[in-house]
């Protein structure tokens, strides 16, 4: 039985809301359009559904089972499993606390940009003014105390809403955040998709190609694969965090299939939104940082004079993406610190929990956004710039080692009893169990290690023994 005594979500729907912010980011709308328009179209898609259905899912549902089972932290719950696995609950405490550092500094880009636009929009001094994209992302990474600035923000308004409470604070905004961003993101679509020269951009992501497949079919797995398992928000206890504030009586099989679901819908509306913008403008697809604060800055400073709404409605959007995914990332370090802090006597209020943790992430952000990208002369470690040297811990080792692990302890240890008794506490059979079994034991654990390898691979070139993954 849970031993759970600390908040709970008020709704499974609220529930819902967090859970699928977490999940949308910037990953949705920088990451997925691109690859997918890159590496196959359609095919990719269909690749891209297999893993999340054989590995997404199963890891999804896993999480949200260990946490409502033990309802407990990240650190707590896999303490409770056994004591020798505290090492995984620890690496799921660090990733949300070094991924939290870069976050919030592209999280302040998008406010910065959203600012800007709005400026436009009554021709004011600190407006973008037509300036180039490109031009004007280097200008303001080059300047460390504004980028810190906006950074900061980020920081603070994350805090704010997790000291908020679980179902006061981050149900209460993913409700309303979640609902405006679909609303956002279908007015951003329709604007791109009737542009004249639009349907390049959607040929660009949709047509089928089966070249790359061909050609590079393992390249297109592991890229698939890592953009799966980034975009879900697996493999650093978010998910179980968020699933021991959930009623014994909900159904964790369906609510993983709805936020997986959920999030690829997003990340296959949010290409619609971006790519035929891009292709209309007569500009070169694009991915990653360079997409979101360069190219689309050109798109809309060539849109005339609805140019600053859209772009000011569009940079909202991303705002909300990104700060639904950092307020999930920073419950897991308050989480553990109100728990740990219990455990030894001392009950550390939630606000207390999330000054702390807040003030870690704020001195890694404005490191890294003193760093801007390598670009201001900071000392870069191991040769990264800072983003990346915290990236590559997180995302590139202890997620996905982590949800390695994860799949076989349960796979292995846990067994079938243990995860059909949890799931069918509410009443609601588990109906996939045959196929959950075979993907925790072989499919989830194998999908996971040529992950983790890819994720190697693409920080660390120079271990050319990788090279086959492409
Ligand atoms: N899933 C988020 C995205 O797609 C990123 C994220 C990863 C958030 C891990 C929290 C944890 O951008």
């Amino acid at each position: 039985m849970s031993q759970n005594n600390k908040d709970q979500w008020g709704s499974n729907l609220g529930f819902l809301m967090a859970a699928v912010g977490s999940a949308v980011g910037l990953g949705n709308i920088w990451g997925f359009p691109y690859k997918m328009g890159a590496n196959g179209g359609f095919a990719f898609l269909l690749v891209y559904l297999i893993l999340a259905i054989f590995i997404g899912f199963v890891i999804m549902f896993g999480e949200l089972l260990l946490g409502r089972y033990s309802g407990k932290s990240v650190v707590g719950t896999y303490r409770q499993l056994s004591e020798k696995y505290a090492i995984v609950g620890w690496m799921g405490f660090l990733s949300p606390l070094l991924i939290l550092g870069f976050y919030c500094s592209l999280g302040g880009y998008c406010l910065k940009y959203a600012f800007a636009n709005l400026g436009d929009l009554f021709h004011a001094s600190w407006g973008v003014n037509g300036l180039d994209g490109g031009t004007f992302f280097a200008n303001f990474i080059t300047s460390p105390v504004e980028a810190s600035i906006w950074g900061a923000v980020f920081v603070v308004l994350t805090m704010i809403i997790v000291a908020g409470g679980v179902s006061g604070g981050i149900e209460k905004f993913s409700s309303v955040a979640m609902p405006a961003l679909f609303v956002m993101l279908c007015i951003v679509i329709v604007r791109a998709c009737t542009l004249p020269g639009a349907t390049e951009g959607l040929a660009f992501m949709f047509s089928p190609n089966m070249e790359p497949l061909k050609t590079s079919f393992i390249k297109v797995l592991s890229t698939a694969g890592g953009q799966m398992f980034f975009s879900l928000s697996l493999g650093m206890g978010i998910m179980i965090t968020y699933g021991s504030y959930l009623g014994k009586d909900e159904s964790l099989q369906k609510n993983s299939i709805v936020i997986v679901l959920s999030d690829t819908i997003i990340a296959i509306m949010a290409g619609m939104a971006v790519m035929p913008a891009v292709f209309a403008t007569g500009l070169e697809p694009a991915g990653g940082p360079g997409l979101l604060y360069m190219t689309l800055q050109n798109v809309f400073n060539a849109m005339g004079a609805v140019g600053p709404i859209f772009g000011f409605l569009f940079y909202v959007l991303v705002f909300i993406a990104a700060i639904t995914s950092s307020i999930s990332l920073l419950e897991v370090d308050a989480a553990v610190f109100i728990e740990s802090s219990a455990k030894r006597g001392k009950a550390l209020s939630r606000k207390a929990a999330c000054l702390i943790a807040a003030v870690i992430v704020l001195i890694e952000c404005l490191i890294v956004s003193c760093d801007g990208l390598g670009s201001n002369g900071l000392p870069q470690p191991l040769g990264f710039c800072w983003l990346d040297f915290l990236d590559c811990w997180s995302e590139g080792i202890m997620m996905p080692l982590g949800a390695l692990i994860m799949s076989l302890i349960i796979g292995w240890q846990l067994g079938p009893k243990f995860i059909k008794e949890e799931q069918e506490i509410g009443g609601h059979e588990w109906k996939a169990q045959g196929f959950c079994m075979i993907c925790f034991k072989f499919i989830a654990p194998l999908g996971m290690l040529f992950i983790l390898l890819g994720q190697v691979h693409s920080f660390f070139p120079q271990l050319t023994f990788l090279n086959w993954l492409g």
